[in-house]
């Protein structure tokens, strides 16, 4: 496979979606090509995951599973992606991760998978391995493609924008086609070249954004790539506001740690400074309600107390269980300072998930012909204004799946595969001061943290608005003469994403999940 090919399916993006996608749509027998900006391939949001995926408990069901997930999507779940994942999830982890993959989920001593709990879960549902699920996933899914003849996986790639006919061919009457997607254009860190990638099917897997928030559990790629190109491309975007808040991530001076809702799940307690079980004060499950409930929960247990912090304490269980049960949280703990199994330890929320991103169908379709999203960036409307722990996972595997089989029948199918000439990059070259960017972060990171994050209202909205225009005004220009960088384009990426959450709040007068108005 050359650079620049045309190809049959573009995947932008190799975390749990991104596999997912490849590795059926190889299988399908089209040619994939998985890129991303990461050095390794590994580097994503899945890599990090703690808790675990949906499976299936001891007397589960479909039904049960959809309920839960409604009753935690503050009734705004599209009742036919919920039946689609609670139907099919539990058979692909069997088929997918388990059979063909080999994720090394724990087991008990009888051989059956170890069952956990999370929060509104109304029974042990999840599998795990320990406290490393995402690690393990994501080794074995990027093996299980790596040995796929047709696929190939492509790191230190970043996409800087999707080709579409109407933007990008030389052809001037393109401009009465329909909206559709042909490829992108791609960054390669190791030459500083863009490539024009063309694809008959491109499919975007570019994960979450929290990172535009000053304190979030994703890692440093999570900056909004895709629903920024997305916006940019004029593919519909959704829900954009329901950023959730993960509410337990560890309170010390470094960034913020997650600690998993599966502690949670196994007995430990959210407590304040005085041992008291607070979030009983705001709902009758206690430490175990829906998250974006207890993530405000802790907020304003904090408002009104003065505290720094809440507190989370699995104290009470034997010590050796906690620390082989959470070993990776435990050790994280422990080089801050504190002891996991004896000691409560402080916690903080912090930006998590982005419930809202790309509208897509149950095949992943977005708006845009030949255009695809999958996993975080995308929003299928299965979480609704909240969603149910470890259901991300298993969003990207089911969507992931069905986006790529049928990705790849519409290759083989010979639908619409138009390519046109597209117009080479037009390169600039005036360096970029990198405390400019750096202090645009800060701004960005800060703007969105205090005005658009667990608690809003009108002033602070729109104080936001007015600060973050103002910053991707200035943004552009300065990239559009400016020599590209993987840094230059997470910014402007960035600030799009900022933006698109910051209007649908505004936009959105009625507090539902995680959106959440004091006025
Ligand atoms: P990611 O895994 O984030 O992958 C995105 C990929 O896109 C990366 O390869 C990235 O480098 C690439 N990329 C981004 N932009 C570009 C670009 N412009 N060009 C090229 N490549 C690009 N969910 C659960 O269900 N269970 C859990 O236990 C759980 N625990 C979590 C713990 C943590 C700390 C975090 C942060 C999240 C957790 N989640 C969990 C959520 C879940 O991990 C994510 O929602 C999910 O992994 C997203 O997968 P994805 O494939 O969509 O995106
Ligand atoms: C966690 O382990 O608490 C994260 C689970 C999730 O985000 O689904």
């Amino acid at each position: 496979m050359t650079t620049g090919d045309r190809i049959d399916v573009l995947i932008i993006g190799s975390g749990l979606a991104g596999c997912a996608t490849a590795l059926s749509a190889a299988r399908a027998g089209a040619r994939v090509v998985m890129l991303t900006k990461g050095v390794r391939a590994e580097d994503s949001n899945t890599w990090e995951a703690q808790g675990g995926i949906i499976y299936r408990g001891v007397d589960d069901s479909p039904e049960r599973l959809a309920a839960d997930i409604v009753a935690a999507g503050a009734g705004l779940c599209y009742p036919e992606a919920v039946e689609l994942l609670s139907r099919e999830g539990p058979r692909l982890v069997e088929e997918v991760l388990i059979g063909h993959a080999g994720v090394p989920f724990d087991r008990a001593p009888d051989g059956t998978l170890d069952l956990t709990a999370e929060a509104a879960h109304s029974l042990p549902r999840i599998v795990h391995h320990a406290d490393r699920t995402g690690r393990s996933i994501e080794e074995a899914m990027l093996a299980a493609v790596r040995r796929e003849p047709n696929a190939t996986v492509l790191t230190g790639r970043t996409a800087v924008d999707l080709l579409s006919l109407s933007h990008d061919s030389r052809n001037p009457l393109d401009i009465y086609a329909a909206p559709t997607c042909v490829g992108a254009y791609v960054f390669d860190h190791a030459t500083r070249q863009v490539e024009s990638w063309l694809a008959k099917e491109t499919i975007l897997a570019t994960g979450g954004l929290g990172r535009i928030y000053l304190h979030t559990t994703n890692p440093a790629g999570a900056c909004g790539d895709g629903v920024a190109m997305a916006y940019r491309a004029g593919a519909r975007c959704l829900n954009m506001q329901f950023v959730q808040f993960h509410p337990t991530t560890l309170y010390h001076g470094g960034e913020r740690f997650l600690l998993s809702e599966s502690l949670r799940g196994e007995g430990a307690r959210l407590v304040d400074a005085g041992g008291r079980e607070f979030m009983f004060d705001y709902h009758p499950d206690g430490s175990l309600a829906p998250r974006d409930i207890v993530a405000r929960g802790i907020h304003q247990m904090m408002h009104e107390t003065g505290s720094p912090c809440a507190y989370l304490d699995i104290s009470h269980k034997k010590s050796d269980w906690v620390r082989q049960r959470f070993p990776t949280i435990a050790a994280r703990c422990q080089e801050a300072g504190f002891d996991l199994a004896t000691q409560p330890i402080p916690v903080v929320p912090a930006a998590h998930y982005s419930c809202g991103g790309i509208a897509v169908d149950d095949e992943g379709r977005s708006s845009m012909r030949r255009l695809r999203a999958v996993g975080e960036v995308s929003c299928t409307g299965l979480h609704g204004a909240n969603r149910l722990a470890s259901t991300s996972l298993l969003e990207c595997l089911v969507w992931g799946t069905r986006a790529g089989a049928d990705a790849a029948r519409c290759c083989a199918g010979g639908e619409d595969c138009y390519f046109p000439d597209i117009a080479p990059w037009q390169y600039e070259t005036e360096t970029v001061d990198p405390a400019l960017v750096a202090q645009d972060w800060l701004t960005i990171r800060q703007t969105m943290w205090n005005y658009v994050g667990l608690v809003r209202n009108r002033r602070r909205l729109d104080r936001a608005h007015e600060i973050i225009r103002e910053l991707q005004l200035e943004i552009g220009k300065f990239y559009a003469r400016a020599e590209l960088s993987d840094a230059l384009i997470s910014l402007r990426n960035g600030v799009q994403a900022a933006l698109a959450v910051l209007l649908a709040a505004i936009e959105s007068r009625e507090s539902r999940g995680c959106h959440y108005r004091t006025d």
